[in-house]
């Protein structure tokens, strides 16, 4: 048996930041061992891969009985195999058989295991020539399914700094959410925390903005919008909580309007998941504007190539849980890349301390990575660029 070769793999049901289950990996060879975690979304994709076709336990069971016995023996470092045999033992088109959360998980953990049998970081086993640390793209104020309160429709109200030092970007960002911190307490708002750790309050989307792009003018960053369209898209109009009803050109317009407001440089899911034309004519009419897809694209090739073909948005969010494995991701981000798509990584709303995205972020020279501003499953992220930033430098 080769160094490389996997001996063990282990699956355990854990726990996101969020409360709800998800399952960890662990690949095992005789010089080097990987350990990954399944992220989970709430405003997920209708087109990601299933991360739940059944209760985690039985997932766990099902891949002991029928995909791990086909893992063993098999090399870490060739990823491509071993993914392709993740998607062979499951035979369906998304993972509704092993579970995405399964096929992630162990898709992850064999990376991180070929990464440490050559004693390397991810990012440096992945690329050698990686020197860049993305920007950070952090969420002060939560809307939407991310939070409790019925506030702002708009999922996400976000800063993005602007130097070019990992350190420095990160203490903007908490710079701007502690500042909005004490805004609300001078102000005596009602507040609370959304899943990522966000502020979220009675407060309309616009209210919050005004607030944020002050502090963002006076901290140094740009503001960025995750709509998340799709959540408030109800029989082929845009429902606001302050009841307007908008159809696509409406949005368009109104989001337009936004943009030019408050010098917004990067809007995510500004339309719901299948409309392409809506996204590619505000990609041309808002200029200099990154517009990104999320729900639109889910991390999928085939999905990104009919994207490409219509001129739909500039940059895409890359989530390796949407698609479920790391060669079906790389395949994305190379595509993408190609086409000079700007490349967001991306935590979920249910995410635990493993710091894969930052890795995989920093070896694929993605320019941006979204993973909110505080909280222990967004810090370790954040803490990772710190250190691998140190790493770039020696
Ligand atoms: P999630 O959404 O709740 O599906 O993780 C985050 C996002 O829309 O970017
Ligand atoms: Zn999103």
């Amino acid at each position: 048996m080769a160094k490389t070769d996997i001996k063990d793999i282990q699956l355990r049901v854990v726990f996101t930041g969020k409360g709800t289950k998800t399952i960890e990996a662990e690949v095992i060879s005789a010089n080097g061992r990987g350990r990954a975690v399944a992220p989970s979304g709430t405003s997920a994709g209708s087109h990601e891969a299933l991360a739940f076709p059944s209760k985690p336990e039985q997932l766990v069971k099902r891949a002991q009985d029928e995909l791990i016995p086909e893992l063993l023996g098999q090399d870490a470092t060739q990823q491509k195999k071993i993914d392709n045999i993740i998607s062979v033992v499951d035979n369906t088109k998304n993972f509704s058989h092993i579970g995405g959360s399964v096929a992630i998980a162990i898709s992850t953990a064999a990376l991180k295991c070929a990464a440490s049998c050559y004693g390397k970081e991810l990012f440096q086993y992945l690329n050698p020539k990686a020197k860049s640390i993305p920007k950070p793209l952090g969420k002060v104020f939560g809307g939407g399914t991310h939070t409790l309160l019925t506030t702002s429709d708009i999922q996400e109200i976000l800063v993005l700094p602007k130097k070019n030092n990992a350190k420095a970007n990160i203490e903007i960002m908490q710079n701007i959410q502690s500042d909005f911190g004490a805004y609300l307490k001078n102000k005596k708002i009602f507040a609370g925390r959304d899943l990522e750790g966000g502020w979220t309050a009675e407060m309309s989307s616009e209210q919050v903005l005004d607030i944020v792009k002050k502090l963002a003018d006076k901290h140094g960053a740009n503001i960025g919008l995750d709509i998340a369209a799709s959540e408030f898209y109800k029989n082929n109009k845009y429902r606001y909580i302050d009841g307007r009803n908008l159809n696509a050109e409406e949005q368009k317009e109104y989001v337009k309007k936004l943009i030019s407001k408050y010098k917004i440089k990067y809007v995510e899911d500004p339309f719901h998941e299948d409309d392409f034309e809506s996204f590619a004519a505000l990609t041309k009419e808002a200029k200099g504007c990154i517009i990104c897809g999320d729900d639109l694209f889910t991390t999928n090739p085939y999905i990104l190539q009919k994207g490409i073909g219509m001129k739909a948005a500039n940059a895409i969010i890359i989530k390796p849980n949407q698609i479920g494995t790391i060669t079906e991701t790389l395949r994305t981000v190379e595509i993408a890349k190609r086409q000079n798509y700007q490349i967001v990584f991306s935590h979920r709303s249910g995410d635990t301390c493993d710091t894969a995205i930052s890795q995989l972020a920093v070896g694929t020279e993605a320019q941006i990575i979204k993973c909110g501003i505080i909280g222990g499953e967004r810090t370790s992220k954040l803490n990772e660029l710190i250190r691998i930033e140190e790493t770039l430098k020696h």
